[in-house]
C-alpha cells in the first residue's frame, strides 16, 4: 500500500522538472491545507487541482488508479474519482509523511502539501508546514471555529506562516447564509488576535460546488471579496522572501576543482549579493570581497534571496561546509546556548542532557537540551509543566550546542533559525527546532590559556594518560577489576586514580538518582572529571555501569584520540543476580528498588569495546593482567 504512495510521489518528482520548465516564468507559490478529513480537505485539493486543469498526466492516471482500486466506477478521470484517489492516497500515506501535490493555473505554479489533521499527525503538520508561505484553514461551515482550527492555526503561527486563508467550506449546506460566514469570521478574529495572528483572508466556498474556489458564485453575491484561486494567484510573495534583509548565505560545500577556483556554494538565505561586495565568514569572522558569482547559466552581475550560487573571494580566506557567509558590515549573531521551541518527533521522549546531532542550515554540531522551561498545550495553547518532551510534543527548552554556530531568530529568518535535532546511535530525526533567542551568559566566559600544558603534566609523570572505562552491570565486577588493575600499575609506578560510581556517588553527584536523566547527567560529570584528570597526566580507572552506548561514546569524545580504552565487564545477567553481593538484585525483584539496571532499566552492551573481558571464563587476576597489557601495548 504505502509502495503506491511512493510510486506516485517518484512520479511526480520525475516529472516536476520539466513541469517547472515549461512554466518557468511564472512564480512558485507553496502552501499547506489544514483540516481535518470532515471538513472537506480532499474536496477542495481535487478542487483545485481539476479546475487548473494542469494536473500530470502520470498524476491522473496513478489517482484514477487508485481509485478504482477502491472500487469507484467510471472510466474516465472525473471529479468523484479525482477525490476518491486523493483520499485513498492520504490514507495510506498518512503515517509516512507529507503528500505534495502540484498544480499551476495561467498565472503562478503552485505546491501543496497535504497533511493529516489529527494530533497524533503533528509532526507531519509541522513538517509541511515549515516550507510553506501560505496556509489555507479549513473549516466547516456547519461546526464553526473548533479546537482543531485552533491547534491547526498555532502550529501555522509557530511555523512563520504569516498568511492565513480561512476557507469557511460547505457553504452549500449552510444555504450561502452570511451571518453564519459571519459569526465564524467573528469568532476566528477573536481566537486569532489571542495568539498573534493579526491578519486573515476569509473566503466562503464550497468545494465540492465548486463555490468561489476558481469563479465566483453567484450564490454569494453577498461576499466583495477574492476567490480562492484569485487569492493564491495574485497574493504578494515577494513580502516573504528575504531579499531585503541583509545578505546571508550558508556554505552547503567548496568547490576546488584546481588551485585556481575555490569557490563556496550554496542558496542565499537572505539579501543580495553582487561582485565587489564586502563580506565576512562566521564564525571566524574574517572578511573578503566578492570577486565573482558563478552559475551554470554564466556569471551574474548579482543574486538574491533564493537563488543558488557559487561565489568566489577575492583573496584565499579560509571557509568550509557549514560557515555562513554575510554581508560584513552586518553580521550574524553567533552563539552556543539558545532558548528554542521544540517539536518533538520521535516515539523515544527526549532525553535531556543527552548529545544529539543538531543539524543547523549546512551545519551538523552536538547539542543537549535542558529541561523544558513549559510544554505547550496544542489544542489551548495552554503553558503546563514539563520533565521531557514525549511524541508531537511542543516545548520551550534552553539547548546548548558544542560550539559556536552563526543563527539568526526563526521570526527572522526560517533557515538561519530552524534546526533538526539526531539521534547520534539511530540517525532518526528526532526533534524539530525554531530559535526565540540567544542566551547571552555564553558570551562571557572565555577559555582560559594556562602556560604549564597537559602535555608537561604527563611528561613530568613520565606516562602517557588514558581512560580505561570499565562499564557493565552491577556486580558484574566493575569494581574489582578496577580495583586490581590500579593496583598493578601503582606497582609499576603510574601515576593513577580510580573513579568508582558507589563512590563518586556519595559526593560530586549525590544529587543524582536512577533515571535514565540521572544516569546521563552522572557519566557526563565522570567524564568530565576523568578529561581532567588525563590533562593533569594521570591514567584514569573508572567503573560506572554506563548503560548508555551514546553517553560512553559522548566521553570517548571528549577525550583525545586513543585516549578512551572501552572495557566491557561482561557478566550475565543470571550470573550477577546470584552473586548479588550488595543484596540489590533481591530488592529490585521484590519491588523495593525501581529502575534497577538490567531488570526495569536497559543496559546496552558495547558493540566494539577495545578489551571485552568474560568473568564467567576468566579470573580477576587475567583480566587485571589483559587491561594492563594492552595499555602498554597501546599507550606507550
Ligand atoms: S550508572 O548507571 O549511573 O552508571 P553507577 O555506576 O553510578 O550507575 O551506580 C551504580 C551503583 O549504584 C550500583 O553498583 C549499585 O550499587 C547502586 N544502585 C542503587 N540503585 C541502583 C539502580 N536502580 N540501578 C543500578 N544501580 C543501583
Amino acid at each position: 500500500m504505502t509502495d503506491q504512495v511512493y510510486k506516485t510521489d517518484a512520479l511526480i518528482a520525475q516529472d516536476i522538472d520539466a513541469y517547472l520548465e515549461s512554466h518557468q516564468n511564472k512564480s512558485l507559490l507553496r502552501f499547506i491545507t489544514c483540516g481535518s478529513v470532515d471538513d472537506g480537505k480532499s474536496t477542495l485539493i481535487g478542487r483545485l487541482l481539476y479546475d487548473s486543469k494542469m494536473i500530470f498526466e502520470d498524476q491522473l492516471a496513478q489517482l484514477e488508479a487508485d481509485s478504482k482500486k477502491l472500487g469507484t466506477q467510471g472510466q474516465e478521470i472525473d471529479f468523484a474519482l479525482l477525490v476518491d484517489g486523493l483520499a485513498a492516497e492520504r490514507e495510506q500515506g498518512i503515517t509516512i509523511d507529507v503528500a505534495y501535490r502540484f498544480f499551476a493555473t495561467e498565472k503562478r505554479k503552485f505546491i501543496v502539501a497535504d497533511t493529516p489533521g489529527h494530533e497524533q499527525y503533528t509532526r507531519n503538520m509541522v513538517t509541511g508546514a515549515s516550507t510553506a508561505e501560505l496556509a489555507v484553514i479549513l473549516i466547516d461551515a456547519r461546526k464553526g471555529v473548533l479546537t482543531q482550527t485552533r491547534r491547526h492555526s498555532y502550529l501555522c503561527y509557530l511555523l512563520g506562516i504569516k498568511n492565513i486563508v480561512l476557507a469557511v467550506n460547505k457553504m452549500d449546506l449552510v444555504d450561502y447564509d452570511q451571518a453564519t460566514f459571519d459569526k465564524i469570521v467573528a469568532d476566528y478574529t477573536e481566537f486569532a488576535n489571542s495568539i498573534g495572528i493579526t491578519a486573515f483572508t476569509a473566503i466562503p466556498i464550497s468545494g465540492f460546488k465548486g463555490d468561489n474556489i476558481a469563479a465566483y458564485s453567484d450564490a454569494t453575491n453577498w461576499y466583495s471579496g477574492p476567490t480562492l484561486v484569485a487569492h493564491l494567484e495574485g497574493f504578494d510573495l515577494d513580502q516573504n522572501t528575504c531579499a531585503t534583509q541583509e545578505f546571508r548565505m550558508p556554505v552547503q560545500w567548496v568547490n576546488r576543482p584546481n588551485l585556481d577556483f575555490r569557490g563556496f556554494s550554496g542558496k542565499i538565505a537572505a539579501g543580495s549579493i553582487k561582485p565587489g561586495d564586502e563580506v565576512r565568514i562566521l564564525p571566524s569572522g574574517k572578511t573578503s570581497h566578492v570577486d565573482r558569482i558563478v552559475t551554470y547559466d554564466g556569471d551574474l552581475d548579482s543574486a538574491t534571496a533564493g537563488q543558488s550560487i557559487t561565489l568566489t573571494l577575492k583573496n584565499e580566506v579560509d571557509c568550509s561546509r557549514g560557515q555562513v557567509i554575510t554581508a560584513a558590515s552586518a553580521p550574524l549573531e553567533v552563539a552556543d546556548q539558545f532558548e528554542t521551541t521544540l517539536i518533538w518527533m520521535d516515539e523515544e521522549a527526549l532525553i535531556t542532557g543527552r548529545y544529539y546531532y543538531l543539524k543547523i542550515g549546512a551545519q551538523t554540531v552536538s547539542a543537549t537540551v535542558a529541561e523544558p522551561k513549559y510544554q505547550i498545550n496544542v489544542n489551548t495553547m495552554e503553558h503546563a509543566a514539563a520533565k521531557t518532551l514525549e511524541l508531537n510534543a511542543i516545548g520551550v527548552a534552553n539547548v546548548t550546542t558544542d560550539r559556536d554556530i552563526p543563527f539568526a531568530p526563526y521570526v527572522e529568518n526560517r533557515t538561519l533559525g530552524s534546526f533538526i535535532l539526531i539521534d547520534k546511535m539511530t540517525n532518526a530525526t528526532v526533534g524539530a527546532g525554531l530559535i526565540n533567542f540567544a542566551l547571552r551568559r555564553a558570551q562571557n566566559i572565555h577559555w582560559q590559556a594556562t602556560d604549564i600544558t597537559r602535555d608537561h603534566h604527563a611528561n613530568l609523570k613520565n606516562q602517557k594518560p588514558a581512560v580505561l572505562w570499565m562499564t557493565g552491570l552491577s556486580g558484574s565486577g566493575k569494581s574489582t577489576i578496577a580495583n586490581a588493575v590500579e593496583s598493578r600499575l601503582a606497582r609499576m609506578n603510574r601515576h593513577t586514580f580510580l573513579l568508582d560510581g558507589d563512590n563518586v556517588r556519595h559526593g560530586l553527584n549525590k544529587d543524582l538518582g536512577f533515571t535514565d536523566a540521572d544516569r546521563i547527567e552522572n557519566i557526563r560529570r565522570a567524564g568530565e572529571v576523568a578529561k581532567l584528570m588525563t590533562d593533569a597526566g594521570l591514567i584514569v580507572i573508572t567503573a560506572f555501569i554506563s548503560p548508555f552506548r551514546s553517553e560512553r561514546q559522548m566521553v570517548r569524545d571528549m577525550m583525545a584520540p586513543g585516549e578512551f580504552v572501552e572495557v566491557f565487564v561482561d557478566t550475565p545477567l543470571s550470573v550477577a543476580e546470584e552473586r548479588d553481593v550488595k543484596g540489590l538484585y533481591a530488592k529490585a525483584r521484590s519491588g523495593q528498588l525501581n529502575n534497577f539496571t538490567g531488570i526495569d532499566s536497559p543496559y546496552e552492551a558495547p558493540e566494539t569495546p577495545e578489551i571485552h573481558i568474560n568473568t564467567t571464563q576468566m579470573s580477576v587476576d587475567d583480566a587485571a593482567e589483559q587491561i594492563v597489557k594492552y595499555l602498554m601495548r597501546n599507550n606507550k
